[in-house]
């Protein structure tokens, strides 16, 4: 069983391969109108499909952009791909997805893997472990972008992101304006920087406060079920606990349904906000408050940067987005 060719095409027209082959590469000005369509009506009645592999030799471009990322059941990232997947279909590019589970193995295959699928660039989302994916893809000069996740150690990659430490600000003073004191903080895994980044906003307040304590600090891992599990551990260990930051919304969305079903009163015994404004957190029962991140701006600017810096244009290497509270039942 073999794929449709040139060849095949050739001889239904009656005609050559090289003349098959200057109409279906729109080469084809000294050829007569009638050749040329039947020629490209035989392709279609034989459903042709030009060789992807063949051309991107030929022209040193695929039309294809890769997009490596942590954790694609995460509604956050899954939103960031849909905004790219559809700049990059705007601006005539495929996609090829790579979901990693933040596995550095998984993130040099994939990284490999597309580089020898000649990809035109790589929008990157970090699992945080290491650099390494990034810097094969700078020796072979694939392009790349980084967005919501920066890196340790690498201030000249180009980025696209959200102020973290500005989010996690805006929530505590929002909490702290309505008379909260006790106030958990759970992180993402803390190797990354976004979580830094967060735990940071979280120190600089309630310190501001004098309002902060290190054992109310609970790292986890940016997962529904890491959200329940950590939120059992809080309210089993800290009872004067009166509300809950969580580093992003799917852990709140984990810790919001082990409180009410550990028969907490929220937001009127414990307050809840998360971090993202994933679409599902205005669904849940009471709605959740949380920062949003503008993914879908974000995903398309990273878009539009990677495929700026495929064209050889200039782009400026770091920018960044604001975070906005959202404010609704849980708080
Ligand atoms: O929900 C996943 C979290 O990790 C988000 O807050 C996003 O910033 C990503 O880094």
């Amino acid at each position: 069983m073999k794929k449709v060719t040139m060849k095949d095409i050739a001889i239904k027209a009656g005609v050559s391969k090289a003349t098959v082959s200057m109409v279906l590469n729109k080469k084809d000005g000294s050829i007569s109108a009638e050749t040329k369509n039947k020629i490209l009506k035989i392709a279609e009645e034989l459903n042709y499909i030009p060789n992807g592999v063949a051309r991107s030799l030929s022209t040193n471009k695929s039309e294809t952009i890769g997009i490596i990322l942590p954790d694609i059941i995460n509604p956050f990232f899954s939103e960031i791909a849909r905004a790219i997947e559809d700049t990059a279909s705007k601006l005539n590019y495929n996609v090829i997805f790579c979901n990693t589970d933040s596995d550095v193995y998984k993130e040099i295959n994939y990284t490999k893997l597309l580089i020898s699928k000649l990809v035109d660039g790589v929008i990157f989302i970090t699992g945080g472990k290491s650099n390494h994916p990034l810097e094969i893809l700078q020796s072979n000069n694939v392009p790349f972008v980084l967005v919501d996740r920066d890196v340790e150690d690498q201030d000249n990659y180009c980025g696209v992101y959200c102020l973290n430490k500005e989010g996690v600000i805006q929530g505590l003073e929002y909490l702290i304006s309505k008379g909260r004191k006790n106030i958990a903080f759970v992180t993402g895994n803390k190797g990354l920087k976004v979580s830094k980044q967060r735990i940071e906003g979280y120190k600089d307040v309630m310190s501001k406060y004098d309002m902060f304590k290190e054992n109310l600090i609970f790292e986890s891992d940016f997962t529904i079920e890491g959200g329940m599990e950590i939120t059992e551990k809080i309210i089993s260990e800290n009872k004067e606990i009166d509300s809950i930051f969580y580093s992003n919304d799917i852990m709140a969305l984990g810790g919001l349904k082990v409180l009410l079903r550990r028969g907490f009163k929220v937001p009127g015994e414990i307050s809840v906000i998360g971090f993202d404004n994933i679409n599902i957190s205005n669904f849940t029962e009471p709605e959740l408050t949380t920062i949003a991140q503008p993914i879908y701006e974000m995903g398309k600017q990273s878009c539009e940067t990677l495929i700026d810096i495929i064209d050889g244009n200039a782009v400026n290497n770091k920018i960044y987005f604001k975070p906005e509270l959202i404010i609704r039942g849980t708080t």
